[in-house]
């Protein structure tokens, strides 16, 4: 079994998918490697491209503020995407490029051995809870799946669209904190 270190040097030459011809760098993830919490996006856009770090750019900076909102900072957690390398122009990824990708994220999530998963947006919840996944209807609720409570909460960047939508996010936000500290106690 690869170490998270080890398992990134071996992303870091991946070429498995198109993916890795227009990419700059590799965004493997960020955080605390024995977090007890994972937040798990789509894919990198623009900036986390070129910085090499998941949610850096508009969207990572509400982001942080509503992990702030919920006393967490950002080192605390461990966040990561379903796919490692940047889609172009930011489309949804492609189902091949995410079945070349997704066995990564598992390892990672083996290693990490969070008990919270947070699903950030559709792509997320779609390929982590289930391919029918609706997330406007079925967001908020818990997932229990193996050893995980598994969390889908709307993406970020669905929140800087549509400001509705940050009331419901908060509300999940919250929810996500109680789980965590009944986990913890
Ligand atoms: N959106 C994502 O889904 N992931 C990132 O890392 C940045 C933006």
């Amino acid at each position: 079994m690869y170490s998270l270190q080890g398992l990134e040097e071996y992303c870091i030459r991946c070429n498995k998918c198109p993916l890795h011809k227009t990419r700059t760098n590799v965004v493997f993830g960020d955080g605390d490697p024995n977090s007890m919490i994972m937040f798990i996006g789509e894919g990198p856009g623009y900036n986390e491209d070129k910085q090499g770090k998941p949610f850096v750019g508009a969207a990572g900076q509400l982001f942080d503020k509503m992990l702030k909102a919920i006393e967490f900072k950002r080192e605390e957690v461990y966040i990561a995407n379903i796919v490692k390398c940047r889609p172009p122009n930011n489309r949804n990824p492609l189902a091949e490029e995410v079945r070349s990708c997704i066995d990564y994220l598992r390892w990672q999530v083996k290693l990490v051995n969070p008990k919270i998963i947070v699903c950030l947006g559709a792509v997320s919840a779609q390929n982590i809870i289930n391919k029918d996944f609706k997330i406007t209807k079925d967001r908020g609720i818990w997932v229990k799946k193996g050893n995980f409570y598994i969390m889908p909460t709307f993406h970020p960047a669905a929140l800087l669209r549509d400001e509705s939508k940050k009331r419901p996010a908060w509300e999940d936000f919250k929810n996500i904190k109680v789980k965590y500290e009944e986990l913890i106690s």
